[in-house]
C-alpha cells in the first residue's frame, strides 16, 4: 500500500526520532524526550554512504528493464519533442544533487531552519537544522540540545524530488534503504521548511521512501522486494526524471526497426510504429488513465508491483482509491484527473482529454493562454460574464472557471507557522465570487487532495 509519508512502524535500528514537542500540540515541552538516540552522531561527522554509479537523466541503469533504451536514444530522430522536453517539470522531477538541482540556499544566514532557538531560551533544549554544501556533496544536519551541549546528526542529500516549481523534498540512502530527510525547500519565499507531514519540533530521519513515491517521480528503480512498503532498492538501477518511455513504453524494438528500415528499407514503417506506443491512438479513457498513473492523487493503494503499469492499460487495475481522508499527510498533491472528470465539459464531450490543453513535451505556459482551448468548444458570447465584460473575457477564461484555490491541507508546520499549498482546480465550472459584478474572485478552501 502506497501512501505518502504514512507513519510507519519504526524499525528498532532506525528509531531515530527526536521529539521535542508532544504529539499534536504546538505547546513547548520543557523536557527533552529522546525517543531513541541511536544513529545520532556527535559532532559534524558525516555518515558516508559508498557512492554508487547512479545514472543521470535518461540513461538506463545497469540492471534496468530489458527493452528500455533511455531518452538519449530518441533525440536523433525526434529532436523537436526531445529538446523541448528537457525544460519540463516531468524531466526535472527527480535529479541527483548538484549546485543547480538543489534549489535551497547554502549561503550563510539562509542555510538554517531554526525551530526552537536554544540561544534565545537557554533553559530549553533547542532544535535547528543546518544545510551545507561541501566538495563531497550536500548535507542536512539536525542540531538538538541545550546551548553548549548539542548533539548533531548529519545525512547526505542523495536524491532530489520535485522540480522546485512548488518545492523539493530530499532523500538519503542508508545502504540499500531509502529515507526522507526532515527539511524540504519551499519555493514560495525560497526557504527551508519541515518536510510535508513532519511533526513540528522533531528531527525525524526515519521515514521510509516506498516504491510508489518514485513510481510517480522517476522513470525507474528496481525495488528489492515486491512488498509495496519496502524501502530497499537496487540503487544502481535508478533512472531519474520521467522519461519518454514512461508514456511510450519500451523503445528498443521501435529503434531497431527504424534503424533497419532506414538502412535496408527492410521493415515497413507501420511495423516500426506499432512497436512504440502513441497515446494519441488510445481511447480517451486510456489516454487519461496514463496521466492518472500519477495525477489522480495519493490517496490510493497499489494492486500491482510498482513500475508494472504500461501505457494503454486500465489504471484502476493497478490502484484502488482509499477512502477520503485516509492519506495521512495530504500536501502538494492534487487530483487533476478526478476533478476534470467531474466537469460538464469532460462529461459532455467524448474527445476531451488532458492533451486538449497540455502538450507534455514542452514547458507549460501562462495559465490565461489556455483560454484558446476553451474557445475550441465554447463561444465567448455564451458566457454570462460577456454581457458586462464583452469580448475581453477571451483573454482569460481560466481564472474564473479554473481558479487557483488554497487547499485545506497544511503542507508543513515550521516553528509554529503553517505553510499552505494552492492548486489550480481542474473542475471547470462557474465559481461563486467570479461574477464580474461581484467582488474579486474569492474561493472557499477545497479539501485536501483537491477533492
Ligand atoms: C532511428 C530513428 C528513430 C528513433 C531513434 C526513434 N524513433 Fe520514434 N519514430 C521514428 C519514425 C521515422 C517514426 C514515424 C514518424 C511518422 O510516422 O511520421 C517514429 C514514430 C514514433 C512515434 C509515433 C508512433 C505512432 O504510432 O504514431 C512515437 C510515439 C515515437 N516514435 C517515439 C519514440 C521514442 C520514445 C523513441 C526513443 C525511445 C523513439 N521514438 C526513437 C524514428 C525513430
Ligand atoms: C510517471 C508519473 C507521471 C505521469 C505518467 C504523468 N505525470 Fe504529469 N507530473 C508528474 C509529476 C511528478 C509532476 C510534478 C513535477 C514537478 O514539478 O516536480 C507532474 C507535473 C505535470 C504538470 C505541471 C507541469 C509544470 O510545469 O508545472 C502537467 C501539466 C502534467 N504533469 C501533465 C501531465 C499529463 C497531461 C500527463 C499524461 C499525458 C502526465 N502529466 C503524466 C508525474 C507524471
Ligand atoms: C501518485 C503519484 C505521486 C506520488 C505517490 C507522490 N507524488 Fe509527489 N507529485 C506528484 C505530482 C503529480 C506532483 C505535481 C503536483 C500535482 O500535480 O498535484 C507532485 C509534486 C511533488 C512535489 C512538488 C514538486 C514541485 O516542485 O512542484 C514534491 C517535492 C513531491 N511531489 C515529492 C514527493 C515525495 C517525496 C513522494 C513520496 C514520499 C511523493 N511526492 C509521492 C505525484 C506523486
Ligand atoms: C508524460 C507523458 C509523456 C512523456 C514523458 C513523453 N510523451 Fe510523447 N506523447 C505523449 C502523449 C500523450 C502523446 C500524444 C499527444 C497527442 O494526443 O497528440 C505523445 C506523442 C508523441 C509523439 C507522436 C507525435 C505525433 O505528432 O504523432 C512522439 C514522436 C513523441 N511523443 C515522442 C516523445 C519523446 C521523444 C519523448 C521524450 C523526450 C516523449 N515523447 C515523452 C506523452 C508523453
Ligand atoms: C472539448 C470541448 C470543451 C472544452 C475544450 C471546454 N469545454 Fe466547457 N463545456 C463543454 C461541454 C460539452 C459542456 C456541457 C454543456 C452542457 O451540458 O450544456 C461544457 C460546460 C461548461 C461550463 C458549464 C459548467 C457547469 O458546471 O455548469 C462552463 C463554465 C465551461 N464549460 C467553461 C469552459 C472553460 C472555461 C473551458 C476552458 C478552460 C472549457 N469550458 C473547455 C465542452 C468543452
Ligand atoms: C481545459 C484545459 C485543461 C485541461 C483539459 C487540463 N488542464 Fe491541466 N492545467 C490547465 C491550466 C490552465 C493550468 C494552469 C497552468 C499554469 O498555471 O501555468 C493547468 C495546470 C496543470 C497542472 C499544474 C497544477 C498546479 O496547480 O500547478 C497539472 C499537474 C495539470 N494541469 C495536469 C492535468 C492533467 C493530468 C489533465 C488531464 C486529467 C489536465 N491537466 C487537463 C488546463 C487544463
Ligand atoms: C470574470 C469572470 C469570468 C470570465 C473571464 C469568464 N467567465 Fe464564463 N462565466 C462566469 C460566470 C460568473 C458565469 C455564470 C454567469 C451567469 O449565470 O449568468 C459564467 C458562465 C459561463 C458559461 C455558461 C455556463 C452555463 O451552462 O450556464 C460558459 C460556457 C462559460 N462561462 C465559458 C467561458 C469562457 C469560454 C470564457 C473565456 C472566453 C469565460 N467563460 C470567461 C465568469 C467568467
Amino acid at each position: 500500500m502506497e501512501r505518502l509519508g504514512g507513519s510507519q512502524p519504526q524499525s528498532p535500528i532506525l528509531a531515530d526520532n527526536l521529539r521535542l514537542r508532544p504529539m499534536g500540540g504546538k505547546g513547548f515541552q520543557r523536557r527533552l524526550i529522546l525517543v531513541a538516540f541511536m544513529g545520532l552522531c556527535a559532532g559534524p561527522a558525516v555518515v558516508s554512504v559508498p557512492s554508487s554509479s547512479v545514472n543521470g537523466h535518461g540513461s538506463p541503469g545497469t540492471n534496468a528493464r530489458s527493452g528500455y533504451v533511455g531518452d538519449g536514444a530518441c533525440v536523433s530522430c525526434h529532436r523537436e519533442e526531445s529538446v523541448s522536453y528537457l525544460n519540463t517539470a516531468h524531466h526535472f522531477t527527480s535529479q541527483l544533487p548538484s549546485s543547480t538541482s538543489v534549489r535551497g540556499s547554502f549561503q550563510p544566514e539562509h542555510d538554517r531552519l531554526t525551530i526552537i532557538d536554544a540561544q534565545a531560551n537557554p533553559a530549553e533544549p533547542g532544535l535547528s537544522f543546518r544545510m551545507s554544501a561541501h566538495d563531497d556533496g550536500y548535507f542536512e544536519t539536525a542540531i538538538t540540545g541545550f546551548a553548549g551541549s548539542t548533539q548533531e546528526r548529519t545525512e547526505r542529500i542523495d536524491l532530489v524530488t520535485g522540480s522546485g516549481k512548488r518545492g523539493q523534498t530530499y532523500l538519503y540512502w542508508q545502504g540499500d534503504r531509502l529515507f526522507e530527510l526532515p527539511v524540504s525547500y519551499w519555493t514560495d519565499g525560497q526557504r527551508w521548511i519541515n518536510s510535508p507531514g513532519y511533526e513540528d519540533g522533531t528531527a525525524d530521519f526515519s521515514r521510509p521512501i516506498h516504491p510508489g513515491c518514485l513510481e510517480c517521480h522517476a522513470t525507474y528503480i528496481q525495488p528489492l522486494s515486491s512488498d509495496p512498503a519496502t524501502n530497499r532498492f537496487a540503487r544502481e538501477t535508478l533512472v531519474t526524471g520521467i522519461g519518454c518511455e514512461t508514456c511510450h513504453g519500451p523503445g528498443a524494438e521501435h529503434l531497431r526497426l527504424h534503424t533497419e528500415a532506414s538502412f535496408a528499407k527492410a521493415a515497413p514503417l507501420q511495423m516500426a510504429n506499432e512497436a512504440i506506443l502513441n497515446p494519441a491512438k488510445f481511447s480517451r479513457d486510456r489516454q487519461v488513465d496514463l496521466c492518472a498513473l500519477c495525477h489522480n492523487g495519493i490517496d490510493r493503494e497499489s494492486l500491482a508491483p510498482a513500475f508494472s503499469y504500461r501505457p494503454g492499460k486500465t489504471v484502476s487495475e493497478y490502484f484502488r482509491p482509499l477512502a477520503v481522508g485516509l492519506a495521512e499527510h495530504p500536501d502538494v498533491h492534487g487530483n487533476q484527473v478526478g476533478l476534470l472528470k467531474r466537469s460538464r465539459c469532460y462529461l459532455g464531450s467524448a474527445g476531451m482529454s488532458c492533451s486538449t490543453c497540455h502538450n507534455v513535451h514542452a514547458e507549460e505556459h501562462l495559465a490565461a493562454s489556455y483560454s484558446k482551448a476553451c474557445l475550441n468548444c465554447h463561444r465567448w458570447q455564451s458566457c454570462g460574464a460577456s454581457r458586462t465584460l464583452g469580448k475581453k473575457i477571451e483573454e482569460n477564461c481560466i481564472d474564473c472557471h479554473m481558479p487557483v484555490q488554497p487547499t485545506a491541507a497544511i503542507v508543513s508546520e515550521t516553528a509554529g507557522k503553517e505553510v499552505h499549498a494552492t492548486m489550480r482546480t481542474h473542475w471547470i465550472k462557474v465559481y461563486p465570487g467570479t461574477s464580474p459584478a461581484g467582488p474579486a474572485a474569492t474561493h472557499g478552501a477545497i479539501p485536501a487532495g483537491g477533492k
